[in-house]
């Protein structure tokens, strides 16, 4: 048995203290060193909009746990669903029919357009990706999958086979899945060619064409997936019109458009889903992060049609489903309908825009502000227009230091990302504003 730990130090758990320093060291000796952190925090508790370290500091969490902890931490519905369902069966697998299942799938059927109405469930972004990867391939009988370069859909071997925001997710793992073809992306403000303000070819499908006539037949081609705004990649907001366009290819070859909306989905950008912003509805919905508010779930989303043509048994998931999770997921669609979380999001989505043009106005940056709802982007780049990602570090520094967590993305990591919790009051918000604001003034002001 490999000892690590004395019996002393084992006996210290959390609810007995010790330093941060010292659970630090404990975690660099017991947790595999592969699992990066954005930030050093230890945290031993959560509450609303805030982390709770080990020595008992409050911080404001604008990260929401890469996007998942929407309603703020253990929301109390959320959290007395959970409770009861404990109290009732955690888990029965496939080995039964399970009544929270199925009102879980009734409930996330609802928030998606029609005729997207069965759903099957697992227990992560990347495994509904695979899923709904499996899923095109054997409704169509077609084996190419066409991705966008910038794009992340999770860690997995499909997943990270059609994941291209940073090499370092797919370095030394080949070979990854075959059949998979990368085309561009339309991010406008710095890796299109054309000049600003003309319409992006990228966006009018131009690229798709080449690569249809050059690399894969259309008619070899399963399905499309697409962020409706890329995640990790720099939250980068496509033109009006990109979606649809996507709709239109899709239907002109009889290819399925996945829209994994994992990052982007349930009430984030103010409205259920990011494509209903375009009003365009996908063959595939992948969602997962927030629709479980904290409790690990993926769904996969579709249509009779499609989802009556895979086989049963062809796929599957002994958690996937878990009545607990399921719970989870009911109380967290409840809690946004009723407390119009939805409408919460947009409003604000412009609060915070304005008061970040403010900042630009006044000259600190960002260079570029971007979004939809309460995802925004802040992008940064230096006096030769090159990423800044030292002051990107910097801002992140400077807040978490004066009790703010906020995360970069992007595939130079020079753009801030902005996830308040929906729930955040007012007076929250302008606390975590605050505390921005000052980190961006004087990281302009260092340079
Ligand atoms: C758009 C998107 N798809 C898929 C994933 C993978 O999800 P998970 O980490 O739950 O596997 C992520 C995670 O960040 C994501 O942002």
């Amino acid at each position: 048995m490999a000892t690590t730990l004395s019996q002393s130090e084992l006996r210290t758990s959390a609810a007995e203290g010790g330093t941060a320093e010292q659970w630090r060291e404990r975690d660099r000796r017991s947790v595999a060193s592969v699992w990066s952190r954005y930030t050093d925090l230890v945290v031993s508790s959560a509450e609303g909009s805030y982390l709770i370290d080990v020595e008992g500091r409050r911080y404001l969490d604008f990260a929401c746990g890469i996007a998942v902890t929407s309603l703020g931490h253990r929301h109390p519905d959320v959290t007395a669903a959970v409770h009861r369902q404990l109290d009732r069966y955690w888990h029965t697998s496939i080995v039964t029919q399970s009544v929270v299942m199925t009102e879980a799938a009734e409930r996330v059927a609802a928030i998606c357009p029609e005729p997207l109405d069965v759903v099957f469930f697992a227990n992560s972004g990347a495994e509904v990706v695979d899923g709904s990867l499996k899923l095109a391939r054997r409704s169509t009988g077609r084996q190419g999958i066409i991705c966008f370069r910038g794009g992340f859909h999770g860690r997995t071997f499909g997943a990270m086979s059609v994941t291209t925001s940073k090499a370092l997710y797919r370095s030394q793992y080949g070979p990854l899945v075959p059949g998979v073809y990368v085309t561009p992306y339309p991010y406008c403000y710095r890796v299109c060619e054309h000049a600003p303000g003309e319409p992006c070819p990228i966006a009018a499908g131009v690229e798709l064409e080449r690569l249809f006539h050059q690399v894969v037949p259309a008619d070899e081609v399963a399905a499309i997936l697409v962020e409706p705004i890329q995640g990790e990649g720099g939250y980068v907001v496509p033109p009006t019109g990109f979606l649809s366009t996507l709709r239109r290819i899709c239907d002109e070859h009889g290819i399925l458009l996945i829209c994994d909306e994992i990052q982007t989905g349930v009430a984030r950008t103010g409205r259920w889903l990011a494509v209903d912003h375009e009003q365009v509805v996908p063959d595939i919905v992948t969602l997962a992060k927030a629709l479980g508010s904290g409790l690990p779930v993926g769904a996969i989303v579709s249509s009779h049609r499609l989802m009556d043509r895979w086989e049963s048994g062809s796929h599957g998931s002994t958690f996937g489903g878990n009545p607990v999770v399921g719970a989870a997921v009911i109380a967290t669609l409840e809690v946004i309908e009723r407390d119009q979380l939805i409408d919460r999001a947009a409003a604000l989505g412009e609060a915070i825009r304005a008061r970040i043009t403010a900042w630009q106005t006044a000259g600190h940056g960002p260079s570029d502000l971007r979004g939809r709802g309460a995802l925004i982007g802040m992008e940064f780049l230096d006096d030769q227009d090159r990423p800044d990602t030292h002051r990107v570090t910097q801002i992140k520094h400077r807040a978490l230091e004066a009790g703010l967590v906020v995360l970069s993305c992007g595939i130079d990591d020079n753009v801030i990302r902005l996830l308040p919790p929906l729930t955040v009051s007012d007076s929250e918000l302008a606390e975590g504003l605050d505390i921005l604001e000052a980190a961006v003034v004087e990281t302009g002001r260092a340079r």
